[in-house]
């Protein structure tokens, strides 16, 4: 099931003379003293902005202050142009109050583009005509608009039998006005851009799809035949080679579904070795929780479609990565499996086996992805990863602390420092958090290595449990980041800024940034 695609190129001719179907500008909201004395009130055009305004005669900013435009964050406000320029349309969108001489955050375009691109649904050609510095901040403005615009555009096509006239179209094609569109960092932003929002709606598109169509064979097999045609190295192991090969968390995991485990091995290698580093990339690919036997509430149940989130992001982050062709070897493990409740599930009390060897003894069989992390994070770290990026659907603790916009980040200090500020510069933001030992003593197991959770069942740190859990699979030499995105990796909400209904893409792009840190910086 896949959405349908926006392109997107550059131009660098008069916004007010572009012959599309409607022209985007920016607006700022004003700060009292500069309201004080102007007939807009509150408004304020961004640059960008200067020939549409001309065109009106000066009287742009107070017809949309008429329309109720406040310039607030997010805010679309639509104006016919009656012949004054050729775009029949102008489109404000909010920016909020203007930063004192510096063009508006990268985050705030990033929203500003997804929100007017996605308000503009049922035209098929928008210009956007923005903010953007002309100084050293510029490629990270053009990275935020661009990718906001064609994250914006993204919609899931859906299982609707008969065809809906009152919805309307995603935007087909964006123009982004530039300084110079004939820049070759500018054009290399496109090129980037298309690559990762390419990967974000493709992550999208595998997290809306119905958990009865992204079972762990059909979804190795999608991201198996995506990858293929990418390019990159592709080796799946099924059930009877996991067996063989002593993936016991995976196949406990798997064993209560009639559709069977899978481990989903992806690689990249850059031309001529790279820098030498090698980064492994870790997600949690459950395509449904129950549970197991230690089964959830039926309530909002639904919502654990999207438990493959990690894995999605992983995926769709190793097609970029085979077309953005960076200097350093990367690799993604996809553990796949169903938790469900069967006479074959696994239960409370089971000591499994794992593939590092550890035993381990499960005390509730919805804490499932640590089991089939754990044996891919293991493998992961056998063929040799320097860096291991590992990201999941993991706790619901982490939505306790930190909420649905931030991730929780664990594991190694100077890594986790890395995550945040790679989760910074993409607007997916992620909080770093400790690993305490008396969380690790707690799950203590009186018969094996180690508890898969609390043996008190005490939620107390329910989060760090996971991180502490996941450590003990970790060999000593690797630097390694476990991201836990339950909150962030599924919107519930109504879409915002350039975040639609359902699967986020998050972490796709702080994975992205994070591999061009390490082949830049080692
Ligand atoms: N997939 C869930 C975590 C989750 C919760 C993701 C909410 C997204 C939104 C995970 O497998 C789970 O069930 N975790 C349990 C762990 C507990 C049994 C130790 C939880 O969070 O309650
Ligand atoms: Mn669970
Ligand atoms: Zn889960």
């Amino acid at each position: 099931m896949t959405s349908p695609r926006t392109t997107l190129s550059l131009v660098d001719t008069d916004p007010a003379e572009l012959a599309v179907d409607a022209i985007v500008i920016g607006v700022h909201s004003q700060t009292t003293e500069q309201e004080a004395g102007s007939p807009a009130g509150a408004l304020l055009l961004a640059s960008g902005a200067e020939s549409i305004a001309a065109a009106f005669d000066g009287k742009l900013t107070e017809t949309l202050a008429l329309l109720g435009a406040t310039g607030g964050p997010g805010e679309v406000i639509k104006l016919a142009t009656l012949g004054t320029v050729t775009a029949p349309v102008v489109t404000a969108v909010g920016l909020g109050p203007e930063p004192s001489g510096a063009a508006p955050a990268p985050e705030t375009l990033r929203r500003a583009a997804g929100a007017a691109v996605r308000a503009l649904a049922g035209a098929s050609r928008v210009a956007l005509a923005l903010p953007l510095p002309d100084d050293a901040d510029a490629p990270a403005a053009l990275r935020a608009v661009t990718e906001g615009a064609l994250l914006g555009g993204y919609r899931f096509a859906g299982y609707k039998t008969k065809p809906q006239p009152a919805r309307r179209e995603p935007v087909a094609e964006v123009l982004v006005a530039v300084p110079d569109a004939a820049d070759a960092t500018a054009q290399a932003e496109v090129t980037r851009a298309q690559a990762v929002a390419g990967a974000v709606r493709t992550s999208r598109d595998w997290v809306n799809t119905a958990p009865n169509e992204l079972r762990p064979p059909s979804f190795a097999e999608a991201v198996s035949a995506a990858a293929r045609e990418a390019g990159l190295g592709v080796e799946v192991l099924d059930e009877a080679a996991l067996a063989a090969g002593g993936y016991g968390g995976i196949l406990a995991v798997g064993q209560g579904s009639e559709a069977p485990p899978r481990l989903v091995k992806l690689t990249y290698t850059p031309e001529g070795g790279g820098n030498g580093k090698r980064v492994a990339l870790v997600g949690k690919g459950i395509t449904f929780d129950t549970g197991g036997i230690s089964i959830k509430p039926a309530q909002g149940m639904w919502e654990m479609k999207s438990d493959m989130a990690g894995a999605a992001a992983v995926g769709a982050a190793m097609l970029a990565v085979a077309a953005l062709k960076p200097s350093v070897a990367v690799t993604g493990y996809l553990p796949m499996a169903e938790n469900m409740p069967s006479g074959t599930s696994y239960r409370p009390g089971d000591v499994i086996t794992m593939y590092s060897g550890k035993r381990v003894e499960v005390l509730n069989t919805d804490a499932e992805g640590r089991m089939i992390l754990a044996d891919a994070i293991a493998r992961a770290c056998e063929d040799g990863a320097d860096y291991l990026f590992e990201t999941s659907t993991l706790t619901g603790g982490q939505v306790i602390a930190l909420g649905k916009r931030i991730a929780g980040v664990m594991g190694t200090p100077e890594l986790c420092e890395r995550v945040r500020a790679a989760g910074d510069a993409t607007g997916e933001p992620a909080w770093p958090m400790p690993l305490p030992d008396d969380v690790r003593k707690g799950m203590d197991s009186e018969v094996a290595d180690i508890s898969q959770v609390n043996a008190g069942m005490d939620r107390a740190g329910h989060m760090l449990q996971g991180g502490v859990f996941l450590r003990e699979f970790v060999t000593d030499d690797v630097a390694w980041a476990h991201i836990d995105i339950a909150g962030p990796g599924y919107h519930s909400g109504e879409a915002t800024g350039y975040w639609t209904k359902g699967g986020t893409g998050v972490p796709v792009r702080t994975l992205l940034h994070l591999v061009d840190d390490v082949a830049a910086n080692g």
